[in-house]
């Protein structure tokens, strides 16, 4: 070894195996590229040696010299030595150094050769200063700045007097960690690294792993620590953080080697002309583009070297989506879609990654906000507790701070937050019917289904940053499938849904004692519970052992191709009976290699926001870019704890309001969502469905305001039942006086008024000690006058809470849905809310106007010029099932129209069809006989182009749009005005908007009139105006104006010539079209994947009849949409109009006209069930069949049905009431019981104890229950009250079922009766309201 200026002279013999030990790049200066160490292999000649530095450029080989040849010769003049030969090299040492060899003479008397580099200049002395300071104060990514730099040099293994000595004995690193041998104070990222010798300790087999040499020193591991298992071990780089020109150059050209390396024909010139290009464009950007073929690969490297992955053996399998051409946040919202709908494939997962585009200057990021694709919110309720996956609480507030209104359920999914260039975030529901969801049932514990628990089948991390050959995605979100533990820590980690100790006990475990290892047996049991539920949805996960088998299989396979497989085991070993798995017993080193993902600050944390966000917990998050002063850690902590604690305090101080709805429609929950807007101004508001509701915490509430409706005949919606049954449980406690109590809610609003009288006593003395006694309450109840029990369900619920102890803040309030029911609502709520703050002294600094302006749902009102219509360019329409789904808020599927038969003779003058459609295997489109299907129709294309032909000129119809609207945020500059965009439709033309998401043809609503009234043309017709804000203040005019003739849209337009209707008017205000239910027709064991509806096809005239004609939007659509479209739809259960379980119990069966739909399904299962013996054991009871048919001119399909069915048993008898028969006198299904089967009928419900199903509108049900009623007194004995009694249990005990239509017979006369009744009211609480 020899000594000239800088330059050393360095011998080594190249070996087999690993050649010189060392790995050389090529560097470009002055004009001439020169071949430089990029790493020294630990344990390789060049180590051994002790003399080789990264960072020396190899001079001359064996006495040739190399700097004259071009890289490629120069590396193939090394190649070319024959191993076991002699290899002698000149290296210069690095730029700014001085680099000689010196003698020195050790402590322990020896003399050894070493190596010194000494600083020659300022480079090197800052250096040097570097070394001393790193791992202390200095920010270390300005060193690694400085040290990723070819030309600086890095140090390694001692310091003396200033000077670098290389002179330690090889492979003795004191406290670094122990694989990458990264010692922050000394080594530096390429220090030499030699094979890591890695055990497996089951069956002692050991392997070398020597692909950590390739590691990049992004190790956390200091002195003394080992920071491997943080779950972010690395650090953040600060907001507005890019990359320098130098790094991205270095990197890029690594990966651009790598990648054609990696190539089976990979050609040199190709090669080294693509990395001209590269470095042209980073010259010129900074950044460079990838190539689809370069940027998968990447992906796939990525996931390859992810050290904390189980899944990697799937690596190469990994789908790129690429979406570099993205510039806002919908176009990210819409790729993200399309991952998640490509990955979720039915069930059968498939793994993923999206790219948008890369990082440029660190201001204009793309970024997923979410840390998952799926991710369900958490919400904090008023005790303290959390509903949903707590995880996710700072997120969900994020959410809510930007506009998002969840539905308060324990599943909410988060809304996906997307910004995009840097923008500041836009929120976007996730369409229902793309995501996946399976319920987690258990194949032994049935009771498991109760705890009504689900989870998402992809997981797809959404918040990781993709670093690759120099770039940096921000946003660059893959996806892969379940191993079955991720989910079970999910449902049973403290800090997520926590459902230990509830299944321990559920199973009889002894959870009181550690010892018992209960915790233990859950976990088992909820993972079998997540694998089971999975695959029975044929949802791809994998089980904890053979992930662990597979593992293995990996690493053997990396081994084998590139030397080694970076991996954490503190995260592949799985949480649940690790050491049964065998990579519990592999030792595994963990290094970083690129590309890579890597971990980024939450988004709300970072974001540099364009526009300083209002809403004090966005404020609480941002990041302040220019703090007014540097504050210590400790500093800033207080202050953050204390702001948060002013504002928890300001909240604390407000009364919490709970508003509590329960809706089948949609109505009451946008009343809610009102009140929630209103009372907001002055109390700690939340909203929730009743359903949602813990009804163990409405003691502790202090103010409950409660919305719902009601339905069938007299009942609660869906989702109110279960909390209507919990306050009458609550009110009567089961065995309080002895006495067996009803269970229906309904009844309790049928109390007599005289009675309420007398138990006003009571109630004052229940009050005083009641359940609810410290809580005040309001009930708002949404019905309609054409049934015989108005609001009964708001009823019930206003006089439980009442007999509960609870004071009432506003008598209860009435929305008829025939008469003004949205006025009196707000009258209601106005009322609800200014009783409210009086009885609480609250609110004084509320601006009443301001607050009562909120209950028009201010933020999305008309106002010329508040909304515009935007074209999408290139954006496609989004697909209507698609579009439903998203409005809907729930997962349409689409089924196929497969035939249509008319039930009618067309002499009849009435039409009825049999619609047939198939359900593709559709899961969600599973039913059982009873249930009802849910239709989405289309308006009438001849309506859809009235209202075309008469908007204002200017939009093309079929164009693909978006509304925004123009909101104004009051900021320290005044008032700042931005276009946002208004997600009420999805991107679709308008010609598909008004056909498929808007209402056209109920009557426009007083508030729309007023809107229309904006756009009369004064010049020409000062009356219109004058007659539209007429209508508009609603009351009697706009009643009568209704009834009289139900105007549709198209109609109002003609009516009012001068009107020009701007179409983000329409866009903007006109309701939603609603899903129409239809009782299902069809036995699904008889027509697998079909569902049949017998559908009346609705057709009237207006004005008395002598109005123009119009049809009922989904019977028409239904009856004439062409074979084979396709019909959006979903199932909904109707768990109290099922067949009795036991088939030997009698049946009879009512159901007049269209009311034979659901009794079609009933005898046609039982057909079935005959022929297939399932009734074998337990003879089928008779099942009697009582229908209103025009025998003359009923078509012969439904007859022949029937006779087969009495011919294979399964009807024992069919009665038929004529109707509209030539020259007979009418006969109802009432008659025919009454007259024909009056002693069967009393044997079959007193003695038999068998079940009625009555089915059709809400009138023939009341007279057909009545009848029944009358022949238990004449027949039975009974008294009226009895009977009445008698029938009321056996609906309790669901013997006796209705499935009602709603009023569809006889809707004029009916809603006249009802119409007089609503008016008188009407008028009353118009009064009500001025007094307010
Ligand atoms: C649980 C359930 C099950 C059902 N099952 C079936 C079934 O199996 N088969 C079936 O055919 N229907 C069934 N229906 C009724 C069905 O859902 C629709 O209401 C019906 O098909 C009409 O819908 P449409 O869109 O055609 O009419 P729409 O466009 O909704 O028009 C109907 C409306 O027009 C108005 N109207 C009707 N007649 C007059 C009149 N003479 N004067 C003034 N206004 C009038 C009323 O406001 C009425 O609500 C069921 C309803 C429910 C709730
Ligand atoms: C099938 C059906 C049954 C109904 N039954 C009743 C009833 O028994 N009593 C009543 O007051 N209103 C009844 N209604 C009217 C609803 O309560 C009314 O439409 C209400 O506005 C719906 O509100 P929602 O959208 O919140 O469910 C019924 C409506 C339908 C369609």
């Amino acid at each position: 070894m020899e000594e000239q200026q800088n330059l050393i002279v360095v011998r080594m013999v190249k070996r087999e195996v690993d050649g010189l030990g060392l790995s050389a790049k090529r560097r470009t200066a002055a004009g001439h590229s020169a071949v430089v160490i990029e790493e020294v292999i630990r344990g390789g000649p060049a180590d051994q040696t002790g003399m080789v530095q990264p960072g020396d450029t190899i001079v001359a080989v064996n006495g040739q010299d190399t700097e004259s040849l071009s890289y490629q010769e120069a590396t193939k003049v090394i190649g070319d030595i024959e191993p076991g030969k002699q290899v002698e090299l000149v290296l210069r040492g690095p730029k700014w150094f001085h680099t000689y060899l010196e003698t020195v003479r050790l402590s322990s008397g020896e003399t050894r050769t070493v190596r010194v580099t000494r600083p020659n200049g300022p480079i090197g002395a800052l250096t040097l200063l570097i070394q001393r300071m790193r791992g202390n104060t200095f920010d270390k990514r300005a060193i690694r700045r400085l040290e990723n730099r070819g030309d600086i040099p890095l140090y390694s293994r001692g310091v003396a007097n200033g000077d670098v000595i290389k002179s330690i004995p090889n492979g003795t690193i004191a406290n670094g960690c122990p694989v990458t041998g990264h010692r922050a104070s000394t080594v530096g990222p390429s220090a030499t690294r030699r094979p890591v010798r890695l055990k497996n300790w089951l069956n002692e087999r050991r392997i070398h792993d020597n692909l950590h040499a390739k590691a990049n020193d992004v190790n956390p591991c200091s002195d003394g620590k080992c920071l491997g298992p943080l779950m972010r071990p690395r650090p953040f780089t600060a907001p507005g953080y890019f990359r320098p020109k130098e790094e991205v150059l270095e990197q890029a050209e690594k990966f651009i080697f790598e990648y054609y390396a990696s190539l089976k024909r990979s050609d040199v010139a190709d090669r080294d002309r693509r990395w001209r290009d590269v470095q042209v464009q980073i010259e010129e950007k900074g950044v460079y583009h990838l190539t689809y073929g370069e940027l998968t690969y990447a992906a796939k490297m990525s996931w390859r070297n992810s050290p904390r992955c189980i899944g990697r053996i799937q690596w190469s399998k990994l789908q790129l989506f690429d979406a570099r051409d993205v510039t806002t946040a919908r176009g990210m919202f819409e790729a993200i879609c399309r991952h998640v709908k490509w990955c979720t494939n039915g069930g059968n997962i498939r793994s993923a990654i999206t790219v948008f585009p890369p990082r440029t200057d660190g201001r204009h990021d793309y970024k997923v906000w979410n840390g998952q694709f799926l991710k369900y919110a958490a919400y904090q309720l008023p005790d303290g507790s959390i509903l949903g996956d707590p995880i996710n609480l700072e997120f969900t507030e994020v959410c809510q701070a930007l506009g998002w209104k969840g539905e308060g359920t324990r599943f909410d999914l988060l809304p996906l937050v997307l910004s995009a260039n840097g923008e500041d975030p836009e929120w976007f529901d996730i369409p229902r019917d793309i995501v996946m969801e399976v319920n987690i049932t258990h194949p032994k514990y049935d009771w498991f289904e109760e705890l009504g628990i689900k989870w998402y089948c992809v997981p797809a991390v959404s918040n990781m940053l993709f670093d690759c050959g120099g770039l940096e995605f921000t946003a660059a979100p893959f996806s892969g499938w379940y191993m079955g533990t991720e989910v079970g820590r999910d449902l049973c980690d403290a800090n997520r849904l926590n459902i230990t100790e509830a299944v321990g006990k559920r199973m009889g475990l002894d959870v009181a004692r550690n010892s018992s290892l209960w915790k233990d047996a859950v976990f088992v049991e909820v993972n079998i519970a997540v694998l089971h539920s999975f695959q029975r949805n044929n949802v791809t996960i994998m089980d904890h052992h053979t992930a662990s088998e597979s593992f293995m299989k990996h690493l053997e396979n990396e081994q084998r191709l590139r030397g080694g497989c970076p991996s954490d085991w503190v995260w592949i070993v799985p949480p649940m009976s690790a050491s049964l798995t065998e990579v519990f017993h592999q030792e595994m080193a963990n290094y970083h290699v690129r590309p890579s993902f890597e971990y980024q600050e939450d988004a709300w944390l970072v974001h540099l926001w364009r526009k300083k966000p209002k809403h004090p917990v966005l404020l609480k998050f941002a990041y302040d870019e220019n703090p007014p002063r540097r504050c210590s850690l400790k500093e800033v902590a207080l202050a953050v704890t204390f702001a948060a604690s002013l504002m928890k305090m300001a909240l604390n101080e407000r009364v919490k309001t709970t508003i509590l709805y329960a809706t089948e429609t949609g109505k009451s929950e946008s009343f809610a969502s009102l009140h929630f807007g209103i009372f907001k101004h002055a109390f700690d508001a939340k909203m929730m469905c009743m359903d949602d509701y813990d009804i163990t915490h409405l003691e502790k509430e202090e103010l409950v305001i409660v919305v719902t409706s009601t339905f069938g005949n007299g009942d609660p919606p869906d989702n109110g039942e279960a909390f209507g049954q919990a306050l009458l449980h609550m009110r009567h406690p089961p065995g309080s006086d002895g006495k067996k109590r009803s269970g229906s809610v309904r009844r309790v609003s049928s109390i007599s008024k005289a009675s309420y009288r007398r138990q006003q006593k009571l109630l004052r003395q229940l009050r005083d000690g009641g359940a609810l006694g410290n809580v005040r309450y309001g009930v708002f109840a949404l019905g309609s006058r054409a049934y015989p029990h108005f609001c009964a369900f708001g009823h019930a619920i206003d006089t439980l809470f009442e007999e509960l102890g609870a004071e009432r803040i506003h008598p209860v309030g009435e929305g008829d849905e025939l008469c003004g029911q949205e006025e009196s609502f707000r009258a209601w709520a106005k009322g609800a809310f200014k009783f409210a703050c009086e009885r609480y002294d609250v609110g004084h600094d509320v601006n009443m106007e301001e607050a009562n302006a909120s209950l028009l749902g201010s933020d999305f009102s008309w106002a010329p010029g508040k909304f515009r219509i935007v074209q999408t360019k290139g954006l496609p329409e989004t697909d209507v099932l698609e579009g439903l789904s998203k409005l809907h808020r729930r997962t349409l599927v689409s089924s196929t129209v497969i035939s249509r038969t008319q039930l009618q003779a067309p002499e009849s003058g009435r039409q009825t069809c049999l619609v047939e459609l198939e359900t593709h295997g559709a899961q969600e489109l599973k039913y059982v006989p009873g249930d009802h299907v849910a239709i989405f129709p289309a308006n009438e294309d001849r309506l859809v182009q009235a209202i075309l032909d008469r908007l204002e000129k200017g939009t093309n119809p079929d164009a693909v749009i978006l509304i925004e609207a123009l909101q104004e945020k009051k900021s320290a500059s005044g008032l700042v005005k931005t276009w946002t965009s208004h997600n009420r439709l999805p991107p679709c033309s308008l010609r598909t908007a008004l056909s498929r998401y808007l209402d056209v043809t109920t009557p426009p609503s007083p508030q729309l009139l007023l809107y229309l009234a904006m756009h009369t043309c004064t010049r020409t017709s000062s009356r219109e105006r004058a007659e539209l804000e007429a209508l508009g203040k609603g009351g009697a005019r706009y009643e009568d104006w209704k009834f009289e003739a139900a105007p549709t849209l198209p109609e109002v337009l003609q009516d009012y010539p001068s009107l020009q209707v701007p179409p983000a008017l329409l866009l903007s205000q006109l309701p939603v079209l609603q899903q129409r239910y239809y009782s299902i027709s069809s036995s699904p064991h008889m027509y697998p994947g079909q569902i049949h509806a017998t559908v009346a096809v609705v057709k009237y005239r207006t004005r008395g009849g002598k109005g123009p004609e119009h049809s009922g939007v989904c019977s028409n659509w239904l009856n004439t949409i062409n074979i084979n479209e396709s019909v959006p739809c979903f199932i909904r259960t109707a768990k109290n109009f099922h067949l009795p379980e036991d088939p030997s119990l009698p049946v009879l069966m009512v159901g007049p006209g269209t009311g034979i739909a659901p009794l079609r399904s009933f005898w046609q299962q039982r057909q079935v069930d005959i022929k297939d013996g399932t009734t074998s054991r337990h003879p089928p009871g008779d099942m009697t069949l009582g229908v209103r048919l025009y025998t003359v001119q009923t078509g012969p399909h439904l007859q022949g049905e029937t006779t087969q069915a009495r011919r294979d048993g399964a009807l024992t008898d069919i009665h038929t009431a004529l109707s509209r028969e030539p020259g007979t006198t009418k006969t109802y299904v009432q008659d025919i019981i009454r007259q024909q089967i009056p002693r069967k009928v009393l044997d079959l419900v007193l003695r038999d104890g068998g079940h009625v199903y009555v089915c059709g509108d809400v009138t023939m049900a009341t007279d057909v229950c009545e009848t029944i009623q009358r022949i238990l007194v004449e027949h039975g004995g009974m008294s009226r009250a009895r009977a009445e009694d008698f029938i009321n249990t056996m609906k309790d005990n669901n013997r006796y079922h209705e499935d009602i239509f709603g009023v569809t017979l006889k809707t004029h006369e009916v809603e006249n009766e009802a119409r007089k009744r609503g008016m008188s009211l009407l008028v009353t609480s118009d009064d009500e309201d001025t007094s307010l």
